[in-house]
């Protein structure tokens, strides 16, 4: 499987750090690419540790993967250093001479804008600023700064030959379907596509090479900020089931709601998946919690993917069980025989 993409399919915290990571390790991908912008924040826990990526993907933790930002992507400077010192990653880290670069003075025009920061509920990272520049034409890009001049490459190029080559790239998407600037819930949505299709443009990479998509769901919904969460639970609700989360960017809580059937069929019908991904079902099915076998899983729980997996027509292949990025049950071969 040369291309495989992960995607989100709600609105966003899904848990696509986390199944990046655990693909990571399986797999050992010869390249990586997450898309995307810092407003996203993802998460990986492995051997104990915690990272909190904005920048780099998640997939870092398989140390002979190489790691490339995409033209599509928008980063900071400053960001993108810091996470090569936290994850130890100098020499396997690649910008592209495109990616588009987030100034201080756009995050400044963001959270100076009511309507972002009050109507919208943007997580105020200067995304939408920069990415409005980039429309106008006169954002500057990566090879506008000297400081990263040993870092830049022609990422477009770089991956396509993994995958003429027969090696295994593993492309990491942000946000989730319904915050689309097209496909989601406008105008409470990011500023650009966030579904398979926008994450393709973004890293460059045609859809005829892509073998496997990947749409992430958690097993309840959440969002931040404004904008329909259909079957949002009151908080004191939200609370008694054990749903509580914090943004990992802004720390501000999130709104929850039960999956929901029919916004997963749309998810579906937007980004064709090969494979669905569904985290967090230790949170509604407790004696999950850690399991790395499908016998393993209590029976419940097992009969609920089944029931998602006939809903949604497509091959439930990783249960995510726990925090850690190994924390998960893998269906794979047992679903879709062997690759
Ligand atoms: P912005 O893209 O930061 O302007 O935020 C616009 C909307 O998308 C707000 O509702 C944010 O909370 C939401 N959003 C942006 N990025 C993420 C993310 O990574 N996870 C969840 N929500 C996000
Ligand atoms: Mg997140």
């Amino acid at each position: 499987m040369p291309v495989t993409v992960v995607v989100g399919g709600a609105f966003g915290d899904e848990g696509k750090g986390k199944v990046t990571a655990f693909l990571a390790v399986r797999d050992k991908p010869d390249a990586a690419a997450r898309t995307g912008a810092i407003n996203a924040g993802h998460t990986v826990v492995y051997g104990g540790r915690t990272w909190k990526l904005r920048v780099i993907s998640t997939a870092f933790i398989c140390r002979k993967t190489q790691i490339f930002v995409p033209p599509g992507a928008l980063i900071k400077v400053d960001l993108l250093f810091k996470e090569i010192d936290e994850t130890d990653t100098r020499g396997r880290v690649w910008v592209d001479e495109k990616t588009g670069i987030i100034e201080d003075r756009h995050v400044k025009m963001e959270r100076e804008n009511e309507y972002l920061m009050k109507v919208i509920g943007s997580t105020g990272q200067g995304v939408g600023a920069a990415m409005m520049e980039r429309v106008l034409r006169v954002l500057k890009l990566a090879r506008d700064f000297p400081e990263l001049r040993e870092l830049l490459t022609d990422t477009v190029a770089r991956l396509n030959e993994v995958v003429d080559r027969g090696g295994l790239v593993l492309v990491e998407g942000t946000q989730g379907t319904f915050l689309s600037l097209y496909h989601g819930t406008y105008p409470y949505v990011t500023s650009r596509d966030v579904t398979v299709n926008g994450i393709l443009s973004e890293v460059g990479i045609g859809p005829r090479k892509v073998t496997d998509i990947v749409l992430v769901f958690k097993a309840y919904w959440t969002r931040v900020g404004a904008g329909e969460l259909p079957g949002e639970l009151p908080p004191e609700e939200a609370a008694r089931r054990g749903w509580i989360e914090y943004g990992t960017v802004t720390g501000r809580p999130r709104r929850v709601a039960p999956f929901n059937i029919e916004w997963a069929r749309r998810a579906v019908m937007l980004n064709t998946p090969t494979q669905i991904a569904i985290t967090k079902i230790d949170v509604l099915f407790p004696d999950a919690r850690g399991k790395k076998r499908w016998e393993d899983l209590p029976a419940e729980a097992r009969k609920w993917i089944e029931y998602l997996e006939n809903e949604l027509r497509v091959p439930i292949t990783l249960i995510g069980t726990g925090e850690e990025a190994e924390d998960m049950v893998d269906r794979r071969r047992d679903v879709l025989g062997p690759t």
